[in-house]
């Protein structure tokens, strides 16, 4: 998967790009990241990105023209038969991103993410250009470039080899709808605190109704809104 992502401060992503499952993931040919800084395609005399808004009001607008630019440059560097990207807003107005949406993505060649900082977004980049708007929660953030962080790691961790064992992405919490259940892990008793009887059986077949029920009470207990849409579907 190609990731592209236009931002005005690059600097941002370079650490976490460069570490971790996203790290071994591009050393392993599976993603491809780059970050271009859409000033460099302003065509005025100061780089300008943003300008006041027509009509009045605070704040300040990002221009059409270095955004278009920008993508159309990132176009013209692919195949010109290949799939078109997905060119995704970071906004607090967008869909409010979900483990379904990070499924969806996982499916594509190429994501483009256009990150703002402070700045509106002028409504022809919405209505001409983007192909998705999303949010990563009901808060504001100083820009799009956390949230694009958030999607890009939640996406590439699902894309074919990128984990070590691809079987933990199938099975974590959001995957099948549920919360993940209790786990534990060496010594069976540690400061007089000790691990589930059943999970020290060996009984396969005991020890996945045990998870099945624990996944459903934690569910319960901390996400009834999940466990009321797992119901209504389960997987
Ligand atoms: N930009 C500012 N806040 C945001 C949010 N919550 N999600 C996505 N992009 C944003």
């Amino acid at each position: 998967m190609k990731i592209d992502v236009l931002s005005l401060f690059p600097d941002m992503f370079t650490g976490v790009f460069e570490q971790s499952i996203l790290k071994k993931a591009k050393e392993k040919g599976v993603a491809s990241y780059k970050v271009t800084n859409f000033r460099d395609f302003a065509d005025n005399k100061h780089n300008k990105v943003d300008d006041y808004p027509y009509g009045g009001g605070a704040g300040m607008v990002l221009m059409p023209q270095p955004i278009f630019d920008a993508v159309d440059s990132l176009k013209q560097q692919v195949a010109p038969e290949a799939k078109p990207p997905r060119i995704i807003l970071m906004t607090p107005q967008g869909d409010r991103y979900t483990q379904r949406h990070a499924e969806e993505l996982a499916k594509e060649d190429h994501l483009i993410f256009l990150c703002g900082h402070y700045e509106g977004y002028d409504e022809r980049i919405r209505e001409q250009l983007v192909t998705d708007e999303l949010s990563i929660g009901d808060y504001v953030l100083t820009g799009g470039e956390l949230a694009a962080m958030v999607i890009i790691d939640s996406v590439v961790r699902l894309l074919p080899g990128a984990l070590g064992n691809d079987v933990s992405a199938v099975t974590d919490s959001f995957s099948s709808g549920l919360l993940e259940h209790p786990q534990y892990t060496r010594p069976a008793n540690f400061r007089g605190f000790k691990v589930p009887d059943v999970l020290l059986s060996g009984n396969h077949a005991k020890i996945e109704e045990w998870r099945k029920a624990e996944s459903l009470r934690r569910t319960r207990e901390r996400r009834p809104d999940l466990l009321e849409a797992y119901k209504e579907k389960p997987e």
